[in-house]
C-alpha cells in the first residue's frame, strides 16, 4: 500500500485576516486526498525548538467557526531568520539545519507556507537547502507580492481602514476639522491609495510620490475656500517620508525598525501651513485585526484547494496567484523579485487624479 502523503502547513511574516481560511481549506482539500496536514506552531520557529511544536490538523477541527477568525491559529512570526537568527549573546547563527532537521523528523512529504514576499524568500532558501517540497501562498495586506492580483488579507485591510475614513467623516464635519489617517502597507502604497478613493479623501500620500507639503496645503484651502467644505480628510502611508527625505520609524530593543508616526508629522505641517484644526488618527495592526471580509475567504479558499493541488502534482516552488480571474501559479522566485508598488502610471493613480484627489505633486 502506498504511504500516506504527510504535508506540513505554516503561517509566517505578519498575521493576516484570512489565514484561518486557508489553513480550512488545505486541511479539507487534502484530507479530500487522504493525506495528513501537520500544522506547524509560529512559523518556522516552532521547528527550531525541541520537542517539535506541531499539531496534526483534522477537518473536524474545523467547523465553521475558525474560517470566520482573524489572526492564525497556528501563530506566526515576522522575526529570527533562520539564517541568521539572533542568539541571546548578541551573535548570529545560521539555524536552517535544526529547521530541516525538523521537517525531515516528522516526515514531511512538502510545506505549504503561507506567508509575505520576506517568509517566501526564506522557505525558499530553507526548501533549497532541505530538499523539500514547497507551495506558498501570498498573503499580505499590504499587497505588495508580485504576479498576483490578490494577496489574502488585503481586502479586508482595505474594509478596515475605509471604514476608518467613514467613521472619521462626520466627526471632521461636525467639528470644522482636517483629519489625518495613517495607515500601514510597508514601502508601498496599495492601501492607502485604495482607501483614499474608496473612502472619499482629498489628499492620499503615498511612498512612490514624493510629495510637496505647500500642494498639500493648497488642495485643502481649496476644499474650504472654493469647495466650500468646512472639513478635509486626508490618508497617508506609513512610509511616506518627511520634507527632509527621512522616515518616520520607531526602533525598539533588540534594532527591530517600524514604520509609525508620519500621520502626526504631516498633520502638524497640515496646521501650520492651513491654519485649520487638525487631528490625526494612526490606525496600526487594527487593519490586521479583523475577521475575514467575503473577498479574502474567497481568495483563502481558492489559493489552499490550489496549493494542495500542486502538491499532489508534485509542483513545487510555485506560489498560487490570482490572475485574470483565474487561480494559477507562478515561480516564487519570479514573485518574490517583482514587488508589488503603486504603478504611479496605473488606472488607480488616474482614478484618484481625476476624482481631483491631491497626491501631493
Ligand atoms: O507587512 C505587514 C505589516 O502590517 C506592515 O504593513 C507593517 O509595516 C508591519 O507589518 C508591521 O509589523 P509589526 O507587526 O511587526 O509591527
Amino acid at each position: 500500500m502506498a504511504k500516506k502523503k504527510r504535508i506540513g502547513i505554516l503561517t509566517s511574516g505578519g498575521d493576516c485576516a484570512g489565514l484561518n481560511a486557508v489553513i480550512r481549506a488545505v486541511v479539507h482539500a487534502a484530507t479530500e486526498k487522504g493525506w495528513e496536514v501537520i500544522g506547524l506552531e509560529d512559523g518556522t520557529a516552532g521547528l527550531l525548538d525541541r520537542p517539535l511544536r506541531y499539531r496534526v490538523l483534522s477537518k473536524t477541527m474545523f467547523d465553521t467557526t475558525i474560517m470566520r477568525l482573524g489572526g492564525t491559529i497556528l501563530g506566526t512570526t515576522n522575526k529570527g531568520n533562520p539564517f541568521q537568527f539572533p542568539m541571546g549573546d548578541g551573535s548570529m547563527k545560521d539555524r536552517s539545519g535544526e529547521i530541516i532537521d525538523g521537517i525531515q523528523q516528522l516526515g514531511l512529504d512538502a510545506v505549504i507556507g503561507i506567508g509575505g514576499d520576506g517568509s517566501m524568500a526564506i522557505l525558499r532558501k530553507l526548501a533549497e537547502r532541505g530538499k523539500f517540497g514547497l507551495v506558498c501562498v501570498p498573503k499580505t495586506i499590504d499587497n505588495d507580492v508580485g504576479m498576483t492580483e490578490m494577496s489574502v488579507g488585503f481586502e479586508t485591510a482595505l474594509y478596515v481602514a475605509t471604514e476608518a475614513l467613514d467613521r472619521l467623516q462626520p466627526t471632521a464635519a461636525s467639528h470644522d476639522r482636517v483629519m489625518v489617517l495613517e495607515v500601514m502597507g510597508r514601502d508601498a502604497g496599495n492601501i492607502a491609495l485604495s482607501t483614499g478613493i474608496a473612502g472619499g479623501a482629498d489628499v492620499i500620500l503615498i511612498p512612490e510620490i514624493p510629495y510637496d507639503i505647500n500642494k498639500v496645503a493648497e488642495k485643502i484651502i481649496h476644499v474650504r475656500d472654493k469647495e466650500q467644505r468646512n472639513f478635509a480628510l486626508c490618508v497617508v502611508s506609513e512610509a511616506v517620508k518627511t520634507v527632509e527625505g527621512g522616515a518616520k520609524q520607531m526602533e525598539f530593543r533588540g534594532g527591530e525598525k517600524r514604520y509609525g508616526g508620519i500621520g502626526y508629522y504631516i498633520g502638524e505641517q497640515i496646521a501650520e501651513k492651513t491654519g485649520f484644526e487638525t487631528r490625526v488618527t494612526v490606525l496600526g495592526h487594527v487593519q490586521r485585526g479583523s475577521a475575514p471580509i467575503p473577498s479574502d475567504r474567497l481568495v483563502a479558499a481558492a489559493f489552499g484547494v490550489k496549493a494542495v493541488e500542486l502538491v499532489a502534482a508534485g509542483k513545487f516552488d510555485r506560489m498560487v496567484a490570482w490572475s485574470n480571474r483565474q487561480v494559477i501559479d507562478v515561480p516564487i522566485e519570479e514573485a518574490i523579485a517583482s514587488y508589488q508598488q503603486v504603478d504611479v502610471k496605473g488606472p488607480l493613480v488616474h482614478t484618484a487624479r481625476m476624482l481631483g484627489i491631491c497626491l501631493g505633486d
